[in-house]
C-alpha cells in the first residue's frame, strides 16, 4: 500500500464510483476503498432475498412462493435514469455502459386526488389525457408547445417571457394552468421536489420539462431507464473499468484514520498501512466530523404479485405523489420494477416509496402511497438520517458526498457529482469537453 495516489476514494455508493470513474478517465491514479465485503454501500444491491430478511431483521426466512432467493436483486436505495439526463452522460463519458444492459421504465404516473393519472407530456397525449378537463388540455396543449418552441435567445419564441427574470407562477398564469396542472408539470415534469421553484425564473424549469420531453422522445413509454439486474451492477461495472485505467478497487478494508497534515489530507491509514493521496473522496460515513445532519428520509420496500392498479398492468413504473395533494411539504415517490429487468422472481413486484421525514410517524405519512400497492406481501421499512458535507474541501482537500434524497431519479446526485467535480478540479464539469465519444446507451443490440 505504500504507494501515493492522486485520489483515494472511500466508499464504493453510486456518486462515489462515478467520481472515481472520472477521475481515472481524466488520467488520475485512483484507490478506491469500501470497509463493506460487497459494493454499493447505502446505495447496495442485495442478493439472494435471504440477506434483506436478515438486513431488516425479520423473522423467518421467505416464504416459497417468493422463489429461489437467488433470483432477487434488491436496491435499496433505487433511482431510474433519465434517457438524456446528466447520469446517461457521464456513464458514456466514462464508457462504464460496455459492461450494463439498459432497459426503458414502462410508464410514468402522477397521483390526483386518490387516483392514479398517466403522465401527458406530448401535445398529442396531453389531448387524450383523463387528468384534464377539455378547456384545461387545450391551455395545456399551449403551454406545451411554448416549451418545446423556447429558444432562450431567440426572443420570438419567447412570447414576451423574460427567461432569467419572469417568475414560473406567472408562466403558469399565462397559460391560466389550475392548481392539478401546475402540480404534476412541477412535480411529474420538472422534477421538483418542493414548491420554492414557483417563484424562480422560469428558465431552469422550463429546460426541466424540455429534458423530460426529449427523454421521452427518445425510447417511448417513459423517460426513464433502469439496468437490468438492477443499480448494483453499476458500482461494479466501474470496478471493472478502473483496472484498465490503472485503479485499484479494495473492498473489506477497515478504514482507521484519515491522515492529515496541516489541516491538509495525505493519505488514508487501513490495517495499519499509510496509502497516501492528494484529494480524497468519500462518502459521509468516512468524517462524519466535518458532515451534518440534513433530515430525514424514509423507504419502504414492498413486495407484490401484481403491479399498481391503473397503471395499465406495467411492469416498471414511477408513480409521484405531489406533496400539495397529500397536504405534505415534500413528494411521495414510488419506483417499481419486475421480472421485465430481471429483478424479482417472476410473477413478483418490488415497489420502493420514499419521501423526507416531516412528522415523528414517518410510516403514517407514506400511507396513501401504500393505500395504492394494497395488498403487499412483505414490507421492509426504514429511515435513514441524510448528511451533507460541512467542511467543503477547500483546505483539507477532503470531498464529501451528499445522502442519497428521497426522489427516485439521480439528477440530484448528478448535481452533487458536478459540485464535487468543481471544488476538486476549480473548473466546471464540462459534458461536451468530455463527450470524448458518443454513442446509443443500448449498443448495437436495439
Ligand atoms: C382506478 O380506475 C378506476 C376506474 O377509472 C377509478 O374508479 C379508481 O378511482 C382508480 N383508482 C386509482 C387508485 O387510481
Amino acid at each position: 500500500m505504500n504507494e501515493e495516489y492522486d485520489v483515494i476514494v472511500l466508499g464504493t455508493g453510486l456518486t462515489e464510483c462515478i467520481l472515481s470513474g472520472i477521475m481515472s478517465v481524466k488520467g488520475k491514479k485512483v484507490l478506491h476503498m469500501d470497509r463493506n465485503p460487497y459494493y454499493g454501500a447505502e446505495s447496495a444491491s442485495i442478493t439472494p432475498l435471504e440477506d434483506l430478511y436478515t438486513r431488516f431483521s425479520l423473522p423467518g426466512s421467505p416464504p416459497d412462493s417468493m422463489g429461489r432467493g437467488r433470483d432477487w436483486n434488491v436496491d435499496l436505495v433505487p433511482k431510474f435514469l433519465m434517457a438524456n439526463g446528466q447520469l446517461v452522460r457521464m456513464l458514456l463519458i466514462t464508457q462504464v455502459t460496455r459492461y450494463l444492459d439498459f432497459k426503458v421504465i414502462e410508464g410514468s404516473y402522477v397521483y390526483k386526488k386518490g387516483s392514479i393519472f398517466k403522465v401527458p407530456s406530448t401535445e398529442t397525449e396531453a389531448l387524450t389525457s383523463s387528468l384534464m378537463g377539455m378547456f384545461e388540455k387545450r391551455r395545456f396543449k399551449k403551454f406545451l408547445e411554448f416549451v418545446s418552441n423556447f429558444d432562450e435567445n431567440d426572443p420570438k419564441t419567447l412570447q414576451g417571457v423574460v427567461p432569467t427574470k419572469t417568475t414560473m407562477r406567472d408562466v403558469y398564469k399565462k397559460f391560466d394552468l389550475g392548481q392539478d396542472v401546475v402540480d404534476f408539470t412541477g412535480h411529474a415534469l420538472a422534477l421538483y421536489r418542493t414548491d420554492d421553484y414557483l417563484d424562480q425564473p422560469c428558465l431552469d424549469t422550463i429546460t426541466r420539462i424540455r429534458l423530460y420531453s426529449e427523454s421521452l422522445a427518445r425510447y417511448g413509454k417513459s423517460p426513464y431507464l433502469y439496468p437490468l439486474y438492477g443499480l448494483g451492477e453499476l458500482p461494479q461495472g466501474f470496478a471493472r473499468l478502473s483496472a484498465i485505467y490503472g485503479g485499484v478497487y479494495m473492498l473489506n478494508k477497515p478504514i482507521e484514520e484519515l491522515v492529515m497534515e496541516n489541516g491538509k489530507v495525505v493519505g488514508v491509514k487501513s490495517e495499519g498501512e499509510v496509502a497516501r493521496c492528494k484529494q480524497l473522496i468519500c462518502d459521509p460515513s468516512y468524517a462524519m466530523d466535518r458532515a451534518s445532519k440534513v433530515g430525514q428520509v424514509i423507504r419502504v420496500i414492498c413486495i407484490m404479485n401484481h403491479p399498481i392498479k391503473n397503471t395499465s398492468d406495467a411492469n416498471s413504473c414511477q408513480l409521484i405523489i405531489p406533496q400539495n395533494q397529500v397536504n405534505r411539504k415534500h413528494d411521495i415517490y414510488v419506483c417499481m420494477i419486475s421480472s421485465a429487468h430481471n429483478i424479482p422472481t417472476t410473477g413478483k413486484y418490488v415497489a420502493i416509496v420514499s419521501t423526507m421525514v416531516e412528522t415523528s410517524n414517518p410510516e403514517g405519512e407514506i400511507k396513501p402511497a401504500l393505500d395504492l400497492l394494497e395488498p403487499i406481501e412483505q414490507k421492509f421499512v426504514s429511515t435513514s438520517d441524510l448528511y451533507s458535507p460541512v467542511d467543503m474541501g477547500t483546505e483539507s482537500q477532503i470531498f464529501i458526498s451528499r445522502s442519497y434524497d428521497a426522489t427516485t431519479h439521480f439528477e440530484t446526485t448528478c448535481d452533487d457529482i458536478k459540485d464535487i467535480y468543481k471544488r476538486m478540479t476549480g473548473a466546471e464539469f464540462d459534458f461536451a469537453e468530455m463527450e470524448r465519444q458518443k454513442c446509443d446507451i443500448f449498443g448495437d443490440t436495439e
